[in-house]
């Protein structure tokens, strides 16, 4: 596990998307593995600049994001995929055809999940994963007591992700109680993880993480275990 410590959140952001645009560079059918929530806003805007200014195309790439809320139709604007049209998808020039987020709103949910990483393996895994890290240590919607052997599956949110996510909502009781989700070995086979961690509310998780100590309590420390991870951090001490 590598280190970075970023100065700023907008040059956490920065190195974040070199990292992405170099790999795209020479590699124009990237598969992109992507997270949504407040750290990576930067991050996006990085890549949409980057595209704007004609450094990087998203022709051939294809992307598989991390997660999505059960229940919540891809209209909803507090669902997941409508989070990232926003963000990325709008402004770039992806194909419809390759862009993949977990689907929340079906009425086989097992299928989805199955089919969601057949869809991810077929594409030749992830080349770049960008992942977000929950203030319990979740790293896409994988709660605590999560074994790291799970493919994308359905979990149950717990209470402190669920308030941590209610600043999208109109109330806590609008936050779903499911998502969907890549699971720990869906994310552990990508080819390379750049883990993002901004804040103060980050710090316990960020010292947890930093221990080394590798448990199923603690979903990011599976980590440890993968090849090639990058963490870049910001405001946390
Ligand atoms: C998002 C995801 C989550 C977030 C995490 C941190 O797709 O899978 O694991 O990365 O909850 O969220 P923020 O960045 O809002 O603090």
């Amino acid at each position: 596990m590598k280190w970075i410590k970023a100065e700023s959140y907008e040059e956490m952001s920065k190195i974040a998307a070199e990292i992405f645009k170099e790999e795209l560079q020479v590699n124009r059918e990237m598969v992109l593995g992507l997270a949504t929530g407040g750290t990576p806003e930067g991050f996006y805007k990085e890549l949409v600049n980057a595209y704007k200014a004609g450094e990087i195309s998203f022709a051939d790439a294809k992307s598989f994001n991390l997660d999505e809320y059960i229940g919540i139709s891809p209209e909803n604007e507090a669902s997941y995929h409508y989070y990232m049209d926003q963000q990325l998808f709008n402004h770039i020039n992806m194909k419809d055809e390759n862009i993949h987020v977990p689907t929340g709103d079906t009425s086989d949910l097992a299928k989805a999940a199955a089919d969601y990483d057949a869809m991810i393996e077929a594409a030749g895994n992830v080349d770049i994963q960008l992942l977000g890290i929950g203030v319990n240590g979740h790293i896409g919607f994988n709660e605590p007591g999560t074994p790291f052997s799970l493919g994308t599956n359905v979990v149950e949110l717990t209470e402190s992700t669920r308030e941590a996510n209610k600043i999208y909502f109109d109330s806590l009781d609008e936050v779903p109680t499911h998502a969907i989700t890549m699971g720990i070995q869906t994310i552990m086979n990508a080819k390379k993880v750049v883990l993002l961690i901004s804040g103060a509310s980050k710090q316990e998780a960020y010292n947890r993480l930093r221990s080394g100590e590798i448990t199923e309590d603690f979903p990011a420390s599976a980590l440890h275990k993968h090849k090639d991870v990058i963490v870049i951090y910001t405001d946390v001490k």
